[in-house]
């Protein structure tokens, strides 16, 4: 019978015709006469059933000593089988080994993340790396769509700069023929110029930022896009955010169901991420965070907490027995002990989280209006809404020096972070902009910013000044939101941190 080369993406056209897949081994089982072989394309997964009698002995034999990750062509007939990963299976009537691997070094019992991060050029391949790397395919798909859909005209902003747009110690320095500059933390300074051309504009690209903690929120290289809008008010940026963010939620749920279970996502509320969302200023935020409901419910969840502790103590004892008993076939070793080291990093993480709570309601019990909100204020207030909350008008001096004043408050600017709900926190921080030339300098002096590296953006106040602003939307926090990573350094397939820039 002939044979076509076919994607396991496309096996569902193919039922009753042979075909060939041309993959990698992910995982394979025998039980006798039959082999159960699970291979990965880069489209998807497969089982192929390769039975005594249905190929040659030396084939058969050959199939049974492969190592994970080898790299063959598989033969055989398409069946639909709903118990197959993807729906569909092989009857096996032939191979060719390509390349032979033993000793693969990431095996299914699972490792620490350490040795998976120094694995990364390998990990990649893990169906949990694939899952997730296809809907960062996904998100930015619907990010350029948006915006080009919704006409906006792509500006590619450099990335050697001379100008701080955030945090100045935060920048990455670097050496530009003998001159000290550093990498970009923004493309909005040259965005705004750009906007004053075109109208509406975003840039889209990776962002540097020396970040010395190791949060799990934080990376040195990132992906950030950037829209700006001329003849904006604050009000019409929400409008803009809501409405972007919503799309790519509905992007990644109409293309990747099957993707979010395998990671385990909360697809159900994702399915509620639609406009209107929250909106808070900043003072409100502050209420929330001093009042008994924060008290309450910051008590609650230790209790949850708790209660979560006990129950994974209870499966983690059951487990460890079961690992002891005599005569374990090795599958179900490999099973027990992939599931063990999950469920004590979750433990170990649960373990944090109960005993930070105390320190996180006290922080949030005498917040001072006035800060930033940090990392754990952001989570309170994140936790206790089921959709993207908007909060607006943070107190001036905790902010940066283009963000325009509040004509109605002039303690406060106009501006806002989103924080995906459920704890997840920041995924997007905006404004609207500074246009008065004079507040705009004094602005700048008052930060010790130095007014000469500033003289080409002061000119775009000086020279038909509008109203205008936007937002920055970090890709991988928004992938880590989608996919219920912990860990933003997941969303990335090659992810840069202080200590991680090998590989
Ligand atoms: O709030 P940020 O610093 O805003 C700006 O850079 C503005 N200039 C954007 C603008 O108005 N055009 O950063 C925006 C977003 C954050 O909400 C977060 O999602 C992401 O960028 N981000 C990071 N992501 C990963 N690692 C880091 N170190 C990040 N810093 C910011």
């Amino acid at each position: 019978m002939k044979s076509e080369n076919v994607s396991i993406s496309h096996l569902k056209t193919k039922v009753g015709r042979q075909v060939t897949l041309c993959g990698w081994l992910y995982n394979s089982r025998s039980s006798g006469k039959v082999q159960f072989l699970v291979i990965r394309d880069g489209t998807g997964l497969c089982q192929c059933i390769a039975e005594k009698g249905n190929i040659s002995e030396q084939l058969f034999e050959q199939l049974k000593h492969l190592g994970q990750e080898s790299s063959l062509k598989i033969t055989g007939i398409v069946r639909e089988e709903p118990r197959s990963p993807g729906g569909y299976e092989l009857a096996v009537t032939g191979a060719e080994i390509v390349h032979q691997t033993n000793d693969y070094p990431i095996t299914p019992k699972s490792h620490g993340i350490d040795f998976l991060l120094k694995h990364r050029h390998l990990h990649l391949r893990s169906q949990r790396q694939w899952c997730i790397g296809k809907i960062r395919h996904t998100v930015i798909d619907a990010i350029r769509r948006f915006f080009n859909d919704n006409g906006f005209t792509l500006i590619d902003t450099p990335i050697f700069t001379t100008i701080a747009g955030e945090d100045v110690g935060s920048l990455f320095e670097v050496d530009y023929f003998g001159e000290p500059i550093h990498l970009t933390q923004t493309g909005q300074l040259y965005l705004e110029s750009a906007a004053m051309s075109f109208g509406k504009v975003y840039c889209f690209g990776p962002t540097f930022r020396a970040e010395k903690s190791k949060t799990r929120r934080h990376l040195a290289e990132f992906w950030m896009v950037e829209p700006e809008v001329a003849f904006i008010d604050l009000d019409g940026l929400l409008e803009l955010a809501e409405n972007f963010v919503s799309f790519i939620v509905e992007q990644v749920l109409a293309n990747h169901h099957s993707e979010l279970e395998t990671l385990g996502a909360d697809i159900e509320s994702l399915e509620k991420i639609k406009p209107p969302f929250y909106r808070l200023t900043y003072t409100e935020a502050v209420e929330i965070l001093t009042s008994d409901k924060a008290k309450d419910f910051m008590a609650a969840q230790l209790g949850e907490m708790q209660e979560q502790k006990q129950q994974s103590e209870t499966r983690i004892a059951a487990l460890e027995n079961e690992q002891n008993q005599q005569g374990l076939k090795q599958w179900k070793k490999d099973k027990i002990a992939a599931e063990l080291i999950e469920l004590r990093s979750e433990l170990l993480e649960i373990e944090t989280k109960i005993e930070n709570n105390p320190k996180h309601t006290k922080l949030a019990a005498e917040f001072q209006w006035g800060r930033d909100l940090g990392g754990s204020d952001e989570t309170i207030i994140s936790q206790m809404h089921d959709k993207p909350v908007f909060i607006t008008h943070y107190p001036k001096a905790a902010k940066a020096f283009y963000m325009k004043t509040d004509p109605a408050n002039n303690k406060v600017v106009e501006n806002f972070d989103m924080l995906a709900p459920a704890g997840f926190g920041e995924i997007i921080g905006g404004s609207m902009r500074e246009d008065s030339y004079e507040t705009l300098l004094a602005k700048i002096k008052e930060q010790n910013l130095s007014p000469e590296n500033y003289d080409w953006y002061l000119d775009l106040r000086k020279y038909g000044s509008v109203p205008h602003g936007g937002f920055g939307l970090g890709v991988e926090r928004t992938v880590a939101w989608l996919t219920g990573e912990k860990h933003i350094r997941q969303c990335i397939a090659f992810p840069r941190m202080m200590d991680k820039v090998y590989i």
